[in-house]
């Protein structure tokens, strides 16, 4: 009986130990001042945030840097005694004119951590300065899921500009492919990939849509607006790579209803983001089969040593 109950103990230490990683992305309109005085909002967002390994934020509008820290402390404030938990990564001010934006990953230390990052030299030969925000692109090292490291390039698309960005992001793959030579990637963020901006006539302009080794997770039918009276795909998730995409769990990609899921009003949702996060979450290192192999000789050894 004893016996036993060493194994199952041992076994649910075991299970506890394997980690699985959910990657997020998320626009949350206008991320500015205004915003983080609005605890209500506020609270919500570190909830949101907290429910994913690496979290990519967009539309943030911060002169005074003052968001990231703020989320940090909000964030490592609610881990057991003040431990840090995650850390973040935020690229330039981006923006053609006084209009600035920024990208920000927010990620967990303990399951994740960057190997590199760069942003996107938008200067090709006859193809100058095509993104309004030039991809911030990070590579991820990440130890305990099946794959061990991918590289992430986020996208907050200008909604008229569209259809020319996200076909440049072939582009900013053939570069990030040269320099570091990755097996894995992510694409993701706010293409506005959906309604008016991206007709269906316009995709075959598109070369992450029209190379068949390039992953739509995120589908056109989907609809990742707050919005009760809109319905469209403007957050996308893609990826390339036959490793990670045997390594997603099985329909883990997915639009996070937050109004939904904490039970508020469209307006209250709204106060937040006119944008869903969309997510999908990679497997755990530790296959089901190596479990069991990890178990078994343990227990055969002990009966052994029982014997002698
Ligand atoms: C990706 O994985 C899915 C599901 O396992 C599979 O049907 C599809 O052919 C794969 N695509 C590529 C490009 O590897």
């Amino acid at each position: 009986m004893a016996r036993i109950l060493a194994g199952t103990l041992l076994l649910l230490v075991s299970l506890e130990s394997i980690q699985t990683l959910r990657i997020c992305s998320f626009n949350v309109r206008s991320f500015g001042e205004a915003k983080r005085e609005n605890s209500k909002a506020m609270d919500i967002i570190v909830k949101i945030i907290n429910r994913c390994d690496i979290m990519l934020l967009m539309e943030i509008k911060d002169s005074r840097n003052i968001i990231c820290p703020t989320l940090m402390k909000m964030l490592n404030g609610k881990s057991r005694r003040g431990r840090r938990d995650y850390n973040y990564v935020v690229s330039s001010r981006l923006g053609r004119n006084a209009y600035k934006e920024q990208y920000a990953f927010l990620y967990r230390e303990s399951a994740v951590s960057v190997k590199k990052s760069y942003h996107y030299h938008d200067t090709q030969k006859g193809d100058e300065d095509v993104f309004s925000r030039e991809p911030f692109v990070v590579w991820f090292y990440s130890p305990q899921t099946a794959i061990t490291d991918f590289v992430i390039i986020p996208l907050h698309t200008t909604p008229e500009t569209s259809v020319r960005e996200i076909n440049e992001l072939f582009d900013v793959y053939m570069d990030v492919k040269r320099r570091w030579k990755p097996e894995n990637f992510v694409f993701m963020g706010d293409f506005n990939a959906g309604c008016s901006y991206v007709p269906k006539k316009s995709w075959k302009q598109i070369r992450l849509r029209m190379d068949p080794k390039f992953v739509w997770l995120i589908s056109d039918n989907m609809d990742t607006t707050v919005k009760g009276s809109t319905n469209c795909a403007y957050d996308r998730i893609v990826i390339q790579g036959q490793q990670i995409n045997s390594s997603i769990i099985p329909n883990s990609a997915n639009i996070f209803d937050f109004q939904k899921a904490y039970k508020i009003t469209e307006e209250e949702a709204l106060e937040i983001s006119d944008h869903f996060p969309v997510e999908f979450t990679l497997r755990s290192g530790g296959s089901p089969t190596n479990l069991v192999r990890s178990v078994a000789p343990k227990k055969r050894g002990r009966k052994k040593s029982q014997r002698s």
